[in-house]
């Protein structure tokens, strides 16, 4: 049977040269945002699916009132924008509809829920497309659990590995099917770049690549050895190599996984293993995660839009913890680190007391009960 090779070389050569120009734009480009210069700052809010708008409405009420300040005086606009829903991006068969990424555009950081990703078809998840438009570069997904002594905080790379070209594989119907991973030299000396300047700026002295080098020789071999360049730059940090299948057992081993303060890791890995870590925080519920490029940057919950408890009428006792603690990201990264400290010694108040918590089911409080317990705290 003769298959149509050159089709497929065709297609092939474009994701080539989008590669490519991909490569010359990061290499270009001109160094991170200062908001301490910004007369104002918009922050736009996006509920999502799911659970996105219940949890979403609560942390926006929790801003208001910690931010009533900077919003009266107008240093701080929180937009609310509508139609990154599944219905309005089936609709329009887009996973991004235009209109809706002008107005993201023209905020400086944004709030989202999650949102729903068709499975299979070619419609690209919303996070992804978000990830690569606003270039956000570095997902941020700290996990601390004080009692067990453990304090973690994952630099995922989070614009290329196997996400990038994701929805572009090819396929030879009845015979083969083919994704692709890509690595490149700039893409990774930012990531880099991005942990190990947490790490000196935080005190930290150690640092673990992670990667599965000895099976993707070219990509992770790549990530490996620029992080490990990028890591001369920091003597004072240790660096570690690890692969991602052991680093999964260290992070339920108690003699050790206490150790591992910052990791830096490819995107693939680091999606599967931050759930890991926040399921050993307490749940996927609870921890926050922050996309950060130098232009924009995006804070959000770990998980997705359950769209199982909206099917078994839950919808209203998740857990909005997650995106409060993307909340706390979000204010230190806009420079309003002692209101982030006031969230998040409030959220480890209302942990620690017990009062009410929500469990994700009936037997527990809802959404809006512990939101308004939380604000009654601040
Ligand atoms: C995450 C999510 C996303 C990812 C999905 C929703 C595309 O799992 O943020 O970890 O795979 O990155
Ligand atoms: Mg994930």
């Amino acid at each position: 049977m003769a298959y149509n090779i050159d089709e497929y070389c065709n297609h092939f050569r474009k994701l080539l040269e989008s590669q490519l120009l991909r490569c010359e734009r990061m290499e270009n480009e001109s160094g991170r945002c200062d908001f301490s210069k910004k007369e104002k700052i918009v922050i736009g809010v996006i509920g999502g699916d799911g659970i996105g708008p219940i949890i979403v409405d609560e942390a926006k009420k929790v801003a208001e009132k910690l931010l009533c300040e900077e919003i009266s005086c107008g240093k701080i606009e929180l937009k609310v924008i509508e139609g990154l829903t599944i219905e309005n991006r089936l609709e329009k068969n887009c996973s991004v509809p235009e209109d809706v990424l002008g107005e993201i555009k023209s905020c400086d950081v944004l709030l989202k829920g999650p949102t729903t990703t068709p499975k299979g078809g070619t419609m690209e998840s919303a996070n992804v497309t978000l990830r690569r438009e606003l270039d956000l570069y570095a997902n941020v997904r700290p996990v601390a659990i004080p009692e067990k002594n453990i304090d973690w905080i994952f630099y995922r790379e989070n614009t290329e590995g196997e996400y990038v070209l994701g929805s572009s594989g090819i396929e030879v119907p009845e015979k083969l099917a083919f994704d692709f991973k890509v690595t490149t030299n700039a893409g990774t000396k930012r990531i880099a770049r991005a942990a190990y300047e947490y790490a000196k700026a935080n005190g930290k002295t150690n640092v673990s690549i992670v990667t599965k080098a000895n099976i993707m020789k070219k990509t992770d071999g790549k990530f490996s050895a620029i992080c490990h360049e990028v890591a001369k730059d920091y003597p004072e940090i240790t660096t570690e190599e690890w692969y991602i299948d052991i680093m999964s057992a260290n992070l339920v081993n108690e003699n050790i996984r206490h150790k591992f303060q910052v990791f830096v890791l490819p995107n693939l890995y680091g999606d599967i293993i931050t759930d890991e870590a926040a399921q050993l925080q307490g749940g996927v519920g609870t921890a926050g995660s922050a996309n950060i490029g130098d232009r924009y940057a995006m804070f959000e919950a770990i998980h997705g839009s359950a769209p199982r408890m909206v099917e078994e009428g839950i919808a209203h006792y998740a857990n909005p913890q997650s995106i409060l603690r993307a909340l706390v990201m979000l204010l230190r990264h806009i420079g309003l680190t002692k209101k982030a400290q006031k969230l998040e010694d409030a959220l480890n108040l209302c942990n620690s007391e017990n009062a009410v918590t929500v469990t994700g089911n009936k037997d527990g409080a809802t959404c809006k009960e512990y939101a308004e317990y939380l604000i009654s705290k601040l």
